[in-house]
C-alpha cells in the first residue's frame, strides 16, 4: 500500500508518544520507508532506539548534529517526504508552526517541507479547548495542514474529555487518505454493505453469510479518494471506517427507507449489501414456542431496492453486485439490463476462497455498453480500489 513512499514521523513530547511506536509499525508493515524525528521532550517518554530499531533508519533528534546533518540533513529530509505525520502533536509544536517558529529539528523540517503534513494532536482537555490552541489549529487548517482529531476519554493527567491521541489505526487511515489520488472529490457516494435480518420473532431471524467486508472496503476506499461517503450497513462486526457517515439498519425495509432518503443527494450508489429477498409475512411479538413438531413460515417478497433506483427518472450512477453460484456472465448481464444499472460486479459465491465472509474476492465487472473486465483473486480492499477506479473514469467521461 505504501511501497516507495517516504514518510517522516515527528514525535513530540507527550505520554501518548508510546502509541506512535505502533503507528510506525503499521506504516512500515504497509511498505513505507519511515524516518523519525523526535523532540527533546519526546525522548523523555520513549527512547530513540525503539524507533530506530523498528524503522531501520537513524532517528533524528538534534538540528545541530554535525554527523547526521552531513549524512541526511533536515532540508533533505523535508524534500524527500511524501507525507509528514506528527503524532502525538503537542499544543507547543502546533503553536510554533502556526507562529512560524522553527527552533528545533522537528519544527524546522515541518516548515521546510512541501509534503502534506498531518497533525494528530494529544493534550489535556483544557489545553485542547483553549481559544489560543483552537485558533492555531484553525489557522493551520486554512493553510491546508491536515488534522486527525483527538478522541474523548480519560486522559493521563486525570481529566476526562477530548485530547486523547486518535488510535494508531485511525492516524494510519488518514495517512493513506492523504497519499491517495483524489479522483472522487466533490462526489457523494452511498454504499450499502452487509446482510439484512428479517425477524421471525424476538429471538430468530432469516439472514445470509455477508460479513460486510466488501462494502466496508468500498466505503473506506471511496473516502480515501476524496468522496463524501454514506455507508448504509446491515448488522456486521466490523469497525466503522474513519471519515465515513455510518447508517446502521437491520431489515431490507429499513435499508430501502435509508437509501431512498439519501438518493436525491447522491452522485453514485453502490449496492454491495446482500439484501434478503424475502421476509416473514408476520413477525411474532413473542417467542414462537416449540410445542408443535413442524411449522411453516409464510414469506413475502422484499422490495428490490436496486431495481427501484434503476427505475427512477433522475437517478445517480448505479453499481450493483451480483452474487451467483452458476452462469455468472448470463445472470449478471441479465441483472444489469433488468435493473437498468451502469455497472455490475459479479462474484461467484459458491467458492470458499472468495465471496461471502472472507478477505479476498474475484469478480467480473460488466458495463452498460457491453464491455467487461475480469478481476482475479485479490484482497477485497484491492478490488474496491479497482471498482472505484472504473467508477471515477465513468463519471469523468459521463
Ligand atoms: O459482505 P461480504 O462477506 O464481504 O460478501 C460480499 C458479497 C458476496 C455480499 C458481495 O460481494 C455481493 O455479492 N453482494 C450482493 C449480494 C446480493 O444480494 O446479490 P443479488 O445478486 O441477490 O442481488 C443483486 C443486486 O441487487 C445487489 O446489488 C443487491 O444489493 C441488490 N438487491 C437485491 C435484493 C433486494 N431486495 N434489493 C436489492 O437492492
Amino acid at each position: 500500500m505504501l511501497k516507495n513512499k517516504q514518510i517522516i514521523l515527528g514525535v513530540s513530547g507527550g505520554i501518548a508518544a508510546y502509541k506512535s511506536v505502533e503507528l510506525l509499525r503499521l506504516l512500515t508493515k504497509a511498505g513505507a520507508d519511515v524516518h523519525v524525528i523526535m523532540t527533546r521532550s519526546a525522548q523523555e517518554f520513549v527512547t530513540p532506539l525503539t524507533f530506530q530499531a523498528l524503522s531501520s533508519n537513524a532517528v533524528h533528534t538534534e538540528l545541530f548534529n554535525l554527523l547526521s546533518e552531513q549524512k541526511i540533513g533536515h532540508i533533505s529530509l523535508a524534500d524527500r517526504a511524501d507525507l509528514f505525520i506528527v503524532a502525538p502533536a503537542t499544543a507547543n509544536v502546533i503553536g510554533k508552526i502556526a507562529g512560524g517558529i522553527a527552533d528545533d529539528m522537528l519544527t524546522t523540517t515541518i516548515m521546510a517541507t512541501k509534503a502534506p503534513v498531518l497533525f494528530a494532536p494529544a493534550m489535556n482537555v483544557n489545553m485542547y479547548k483553549n481559544q489560543i490552541y483552537q485558533e492555531n489549529e484553525q489557522k493551520l487548517r486554512r493553510y491546508g495542514y491536515l488534522f486527525e482529531a483527538p478522541v474523548s476519554g480519560s486522559l493521563a493527567c486525570g481529566w476526562e474529555g477530548e485530547g486523547k491521541l486518535a488510535s494508531p489505526e485511525a492516524i494510519f487511515e488518514s495517512a493513506l487518505a492523504a497519499l491517495t489520488k483524489k479522483d472522487l472529490t466533490g462526489r457523494k457516494i452511498l454504499i450499502t454493505a452487509g446482510p439484512t435480518r428479517e425477524e421471525i420473532d424476538p429471538v430468530r431471524y432469516i439472514s445470509n453469510h455477508s460479513s460486510g467486508k466488501m462494502g466496508y472496503a468500498l466505503a473506506r476506499c471511496a473516502r480515501m479518494r476524496g468522496a463524501q461517503v454514506i455507508l448504509v450497513s446491515g448488522p456486521t462486526s466490523l469497525m466503522k471506517p474513519a471519515g465515513v457517515t455510518l447508517v446502521e439498519v437491520t431489515s431490507a425495509m429499513d435499508m430501502q427507507r435509508e437509501v431512498m432518503a439519501q438518493v436525491a443527494e447522491c452522485d453514485v450508489i453502490i449496492k454491495a449489501a446482500a439484501v434478503a429477498d424475502y421476509r416473514p409475512s408476520k413477525r411474532s411479538s413473542s417467542k414462537i414456542k416449540k410445542d408443535v413438531d413442524c411449522t411453516a413460515i409464510e414469506l413475502v417478497k422484499n422490495p428490490d431496492i436496486l431495481a427501484t433506483l434503476g427505475n427512477m427518472d433522475r437517478r445517480p450512477f448505479l453499481v450493483g453486485f451480483a452474487a451467483e453460484t452458476n452462469s455468472l456472465k448470463k445472470n449478471a448481464s441479465k441483472k444489469l439490463a433488468e435493473k437498468n444499472l451502469d455497472m455490475i460486479v459479479a462474484n461467484d459465491v459458491s467458492q470458499i476462497d472468495a465471496g461471502f465472509n472472507v478477505d479476498n474476492n474475484r469478480a467480473m465487472i460488466f458495463f452498460k455498453d457491453g464491455r467487461n473486465v475480469e478481476c482475479p483473486l485479490m484482497p477485497k480492499k484491492r478490488l474496491a480500489d479497482v471498482i472505484l477506479g472504473y467508477i471515477a473514469v465513468e463519471l469523468l467521461e459521463g
